[in-house]
């Protein structure tokens, strides 16, 4: 099956479907890339990595799923291009479309990764905004799946920030059948709008529980992030202070179910809203959601840009 769609912008752009293809893709190709049996399907295509925002993970994933793939990537930073500043998104994009076969960009602006999908005529991947992380949540949902066989009927609990992770993770419950509860002080919940507008495309079974030892109860996964995304340094020290209820320890952990699994996207700030004992901890699965985000991004790239198969 093929994707409708050029660019990988949103989960929400996508059917169940379509979806499931690209998770049965990663299934598929992540052992042999493992044992680096992969077959090339891409040789001399090259991916454009544009980072406005620092990396560990996107970056490398992205650069080795490429090469997994036979092709290569080029690195790009806020020091180079000045889109916007010394050059037209569209112009940016039809140039770039000229030299590369697929864009991955991490920026601020949802809008930015849009107007570029809208111009390039390759694919347009996010890696990021300050909307939503798509390729983050539909490797962790990858990660679940291997766990615990489904997402179906499971109940996914986000503690901590209505962020760009809480968006694409409430996205994603309007294709799968999973309940998604995020627990935030009042304030930082997921805007009433980004909720509304979700709605109108599908029915996520979605509530915003403040409480965080009520919203864990009968927690399947227990998710969480930074309290202060990238880009909101300013307001770190004033939200630790808001959201110090919120803190994912064993206690929080002890409410949820006995075989929940511990689910961060990284980087972590231990000791504020995770604590050792439960990032190292038997629940956890961090690094295995990190090791995911290769084989989804793979799966992503090898299905959305011009390859020897498709
Ligand atoms: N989870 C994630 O996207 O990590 P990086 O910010 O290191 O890419
Ligand atoms: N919400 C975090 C995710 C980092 C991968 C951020 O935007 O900084």
């Amino acid at each position: 099956m093929k994707l409708n769609r050029k660019d990988f912008l949103s989960i929400r752009d996508f059917s169940r479907d379509e979806l499931e293809t690209i998770l049965a893709l990663c299934e598929k190709q992540k052992p042999l890339a493992r044992e680096h049996r992969l077959e090339p399907t891409h040789p001399g295509r090259v991916l454009a990595c544009i980072f406005h925002k620092p990396s560990l993970r996107t970056r490398i994933s992205f650069e080795v799923a490429i090469r997994q793939l036979g092709g290569s990537s080029l690195y790009i930073t806020d020091r180079e291009i000045g889109i916007g500043s010394r050059e037209a998104p569209k112009d940016v994009a039809n140039v770039l479309s000229r030299y590369v076969d697929g864009i991955m960009i991490r920026t601020f602006d949802q809008g930015l990764v849009e107007a570029l999908a809208e111009h390039a005529t390759v694919p347009i991947i996010n890696g990021l905004t300050d909307l939503l992380h798509p390729c983050q949540v539909l490797g962790d949902i990858f990660t679940i799946i291997e766990h615990r066989g489904s997402i179906d009927g499971k109940k996914i609990v986000f503690i901590g920030d209505g962020n760009n992770v809480a968006r694409s993770w409430l996205n994603a419950a309007a294709r799968f059948p999973f309940s998604f509860v995020l627990s935030a002080p009042a304030g930082y919940e997921i805007d009433a709008s980004f909720v509304e507008e979700v709605q109108g495309h599908g029915s996520p079974d979605y509530r915003w529980i403040q409480d965080p030892l009520e919203a864990v109860t009968g927690a399947d996964v227990v998710y969480t992030d930074v309290w202060a995304s990238m880009g909101q340094e300013d307001v770190k020290e004033a939200r630790g202070r808001i959201f110090a209820g919120y803190q994912v320890n064993e206690q929080l952990m002890s409410r949820a179910n006995g075989d929940c699994l511990f689910m961060h996207c990284l980087p972590a700030h231990r000791g504020d809203e995770v604590t050792d004992g439960v990032i190292d901890g038997p629940h956890s699965v961090v690094f295995d959601e990190a090791e995911n985000r290769t084989h989804i991004q793979r799966a992503i790239m090898a299905l959305l840009i011009q390859g020897e198969n498709n």
